[in-house]
């Protein structure tokens, strides 16, 4: 079987990781692109080091026959709208977070790429990270027993510094806190507690620093979650922070707790009053360079290979993501607990 062909439009900053990555996965090659400006192919070759054709007309690049995935590294507000178009146009989505920026828009793509039946991969990565890889084992294995409460938070400054600060800081841009990056960390969450939420009460604020005073919504939230099955957590998503960056978990079961890179489990017999050490590497980096695409995409390509649904991070799964978020959102903007029955 030859190779998928890719085409990705929005030519930024993820974009570039996502070019990269693929060159180290099987099965598939980025052969297209799509910017808001048309490229020179020499250029691109040169700038990217692969042959890649230059559309600066999605829908042209859509009609492409020869394309089979579409990698949508556009900004937030865009992504439904592609997304849809793409699976119409009957080619196989992989789409940058968040899906949409209303969920009545991501729950329109999820509807579009159910009925032209085409595979959606969502880029949660840090599911497929070693360090999520790992905690989901020791949970799973039952090291910690039954989990009662866990929290992951996710703590990065995105401020001027970063690429996409012009168009995150705006409201119908970045979306939330959670929207634009705190996403990771409910998803992890999620992963880890394995539980439907029934209800979210989540509280936002910013910082006063003249830094990240452009920015049209509140930076900083705190959502409080509570599952189906009776247990609770935690996420803090926090954007508007000047330290490095810090991707914080910690679980509690029956059996132990497990912190970051750190556990106590009395399955194994650790001793209590001191944490032992997990070896992995740290989620520990808001660059996309440092991102755990690669198994993500080698995933997602051989899934759509397979004709079945991806692991981990396929576009149902992340949806259920977003509903929390939403759901956090609209908390926080009511100052009133949400209940998930609410958003179907
Ligand atoms: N998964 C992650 O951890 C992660 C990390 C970084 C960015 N992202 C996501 O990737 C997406 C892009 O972010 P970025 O940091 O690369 O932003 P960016 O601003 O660097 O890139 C976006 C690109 O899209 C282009 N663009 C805008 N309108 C377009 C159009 N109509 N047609 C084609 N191209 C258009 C812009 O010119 C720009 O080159 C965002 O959704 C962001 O949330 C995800």
């Amino acid at each position: 079987m030859s190779d998928l062909r890719i085409g990705i439009v929005g030519l930024g900053w993820a974009a570039g990781a996502h070019i990269e990555t693929f060159k180290h996965v099987q099965g598939a090659t980025v052969t297209a692109v799509c910017s808001r400006r048309r490229h020179d192919p020499a250029d691109l070759e040169k700038r990217f080091g692969v042959p890649l054709a230059a559309y600066d007309d999605f829908d042209r690049m859509l009609a492409d026959e020869t394309i089979d995935i579409v990698d949508i590294c556009s900004p937030p507000w865009l992504h439904a709208r592609q997304a849809m178009a793409a699976a119409r146009a009957g080619k196989h989505v992989l789409l940058e977070k968040p899906i949409a920026l209303t969920w009545d828009d991501a729950k329109a793509v999820r509807d579009a790429l159910k009925k032209a039946k085409v595979q959606g991969g969502v880029c949660f990565e840090l599911r497929y990270s070693s360090q999520f890889q790992m905690t989901r084992s020791v949970v799973q294995q039952g090291l910690l027993g039954h989990l009662h409460y866990g929290e992951v938070d996710y703590y990065h400054g995105i401020g001027p510094w970063y690429g996409q600060f012009s168009w995150n800081v705006k409201k119908d841009g970045g979306g939330s806190s959670l929207l634009s990056a705190g996403c990771h960390a409910m998803d992890a969450l999620l992963m880890l507690m394995d539980s439907e939420v029934e209800e979210v009460t989540s509280y936002a604020t910013r910082s006063k620093s003249p830094t990240f005073a452009p920015y049209e919504y509140p930076t900083t939230s705190t959502t409080i979650l509570r599952f189906k099955g009776g247990q609770v957590g935690k996420v803090a998503s926090v954007i508007d922070c000047l330290q490095p960056y810090y991707f914080h978990t910690h679980l509690v079961g029956s059996e132990g707790s497990l912190l970051d890179d750190k556990i106590h489990s009395a399955k194994l017999g650790t001793d209590k009053s001191r944490w032992s050490s997990l070896a992995t590497h740290l989620v520990d980096s808001g660059d996309v360079k440092d991102h755990p695409y690669q198994p993500q995409f080698q995933a997602f390509v051989d899934s759509v290979r397979a004709g079945k649904k991806m692991p981990l991070t396929d576009l149902e799964t992340a949806l259920e993501t977003h509903r929390v978020i939403f759901a956090a959102d609209r908390s926080a903007q009511k100052g009133e607990p949400v209940r998930l029955s609410k958003f179907r």
